[in-house]
């Protein structure tokens, strides 16, 4: 495929002209394509919120379609005939075996036939209409079974409860109907809006998406034990919260922090202990709480306290997710490495506290029910969902994102911090006063899934990556390894 020029596309699409690609196998660049169009359609209507959904609807058909081409590739390979009910039972059976779940085994064969994938857009008067098509017609028994699954997807109020009914699917395409469904559901979009048929040569699948919506969330048991436990969460003790305004004031006088710290301890024990680690004065070392409060500065003296009393309360409060701090470690350091090569300096220390604590909704997620947590995130990285964000949305009702702000608006911590956890996934729907913190912890934290292989770098949103100028596989790469080389140095 030619790459794509997105704005020109984009210019055609503001003429209510239909801009559209067409491909064999929905590949990286394929991918990469896409989630930059949607991006630049979304925005340009206000609705960059409903990005990762689109994504995850737009490549769940696709990837069907590709699947229904690459299926009369098969039957072909195999001498079978599709449109004989005998051999069709005989022929699903195999492809199901052999090529379902991986279709980048015909990548090659479907890009030598003539079996393309079309993807049309078209701007309406109320609406952007979506249509998918693929020039091998469906299979009556195949679409009567779909069109069976889409009314009874329309009845599901979850994921959850859908899941077992779907789990036994002949082809493996049920679960993505059901999906795609609650999907819309959940953004307030009609399911009768999506529709699928043939004329008898080609297969077209249409989504209409209106421009005015009224989203009606989800509502679950789970939820509901969610916000019961946000509700339960203490705020703050008060003197830190004595500690975090002396911080914010200009004109402190260090001796004021140091009477108010000296009654927490284990507090100024942790101070003593930053201001001992590397990084700050190598090889003197520091024994009283003044010094230290001067050695680490007062923006530090801040994250500190706001880190340790947040990860206090979880603590105490839910089990213990060593793995999830872990990993917010390791997000605050990349996030640091990317603020120092960015020069962007002046946010170091406030891109390193958004990384400590972006996942902090995930502990609550996780203490509240740790069977679909881990059956989202089976899911997600099976289906190559950009963000688990949008099936928790769709299984649970909330968001990790979503959590995490309720609790650090909870706890009344800085804007940009709040910011920063809501969108660490969605970084195009931040604040813009906040544009550089979110993307730099979205970033950090990408790289980290990059390295531990939950994310592909493709995933990444394309204005972030010229945002970063990151224009390849080896730009994300190199970011990475020197991300990874500075955490590992200094651990
Ligand atoms: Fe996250
Ligand atoms: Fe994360």
């Amino acid at each position: 495929m030619m790459p794509v020029n997105i704005p020109q596309l984009i210019a055609h699409f503001d003429k209510n002209e239909p801009v559209s690609i067409s491909f064999y196998y929905p590949n990286e660049a394929i991918s990469r394509t896409l989630n930059a169009m949607l991006a630049a359609i979304l925005s340009k209507n206000d609705q960059i919120y409903l990005l990762d959904m689109m994504i995850t609807i737009l490549r769940e058909i696709i990837v069907n379609a590709t699947k229904a081409n690459a299926k009369r590739i098969y039957f072909k390979k195999l001498n079978l005939d599709i449109n004989d009910p005998q051999s069709y039972t005989t022929g699903i059976e195999h492809f199901k075996k052999d090529i379902v779940g991986q279709l980048d085994t015909l990548e090659n064969e479907l890009k030598n036939s003539n079996l393309k994938v079309t993807l049309s857009i078209c701007k309406e008067d109320k609406s952007i209409t979506f249509i998918i098509t693929n020039p091998a017609a469906i299979h009556s028994e195949e679409l009567n079974r779909i069109k069976i699954r889409i009314e009874k997807a329309k009845e599901y109020l979850d994921f959850t409860q859908a899941y077992e009914d779907v789990y036994d699917d002949t082809e493996g395409a049920g679960l993505g109907i059901v999906l795609v469904i609650l999907l819309l559901k959940n953004a307030g979009i009609d399911p009768s809006n999506y529709t699928i048929g043939t004329d008898g040569k080609v297969t077209r699948v249409a989504l209409s998406l209106p421009l005015q919506l009224r989203p009606e969330a989800i509502t679950t048991k789970i939820k509901q034990q969610i916000i019961n436990a946000i509700q339960g969460i203490p705020t703050f003790p008060d003197h830190i919260l004595v500690l975090l305004q002396l911080c914010r004031n200009k004109e402190v006088e260090i001796k004021d922090i140091t009477m108010t710290l000296m009654h927490d301890p284990a507090l100024s024990t942790d101070v003593l202990k930053l201001a001992n680690s590397a990084g700050f004065v190598p090889g003197k070392r520091v024994n009283n709480l003044s010094e230290a409060v001067m050695t680490i500065g007062l923006k530090n003296l801040e994250s500190l306290l706001i880190t340790i009393s947040a990860r206090k309360i979880l603590d105490d409060r839910f089990q213990k997710f060593e793995q999830i701090w872990e990993h917010c470690n390791r997000v605050a350091s990349y996030a640091r490495t990317i603020a120092t090569k960015y020069k962007m300096n002046a946010i170091i220390e406030k891109v390193s506290l958004c990384g400590l604590l972006h996942d902090l909704g995930k502990i609550v997620l996780l203490s509240v029910d740790l069977d679909i947590t881990q059956w989202i995130a089976k899911l997600v990285s099976d289906r190559r969902i950009r963000t688990s964000t949008v099936m928790e949305e769709i299984s649970i009702g909330i968001s990790h994102s979503g959590i995490g702000e309720l609790i650090a608006s909870k706890w009344q911590l800085p804007e940009y911090l709040i910011e920063a956890i809501q969108h660490h996934h969605a970084p195009l729907s931040a604040d813009s006063r906040f544009k550089d913190i979110v993307f730099i912890t979205y970033l950090a934290n990408l790289l980290c899934g990059i390295e531990s292989r939950r994310y592909f770098y493709y995933y990444c949103d394309d204005e972030v990556s010229r945002y970063f100028t990151l224009q390849s596989k080896s730009d994300f790469e190199n970011l990475g390894k020197l991300c990874q080389d500075i955490y590992n140095k200094l651990k």
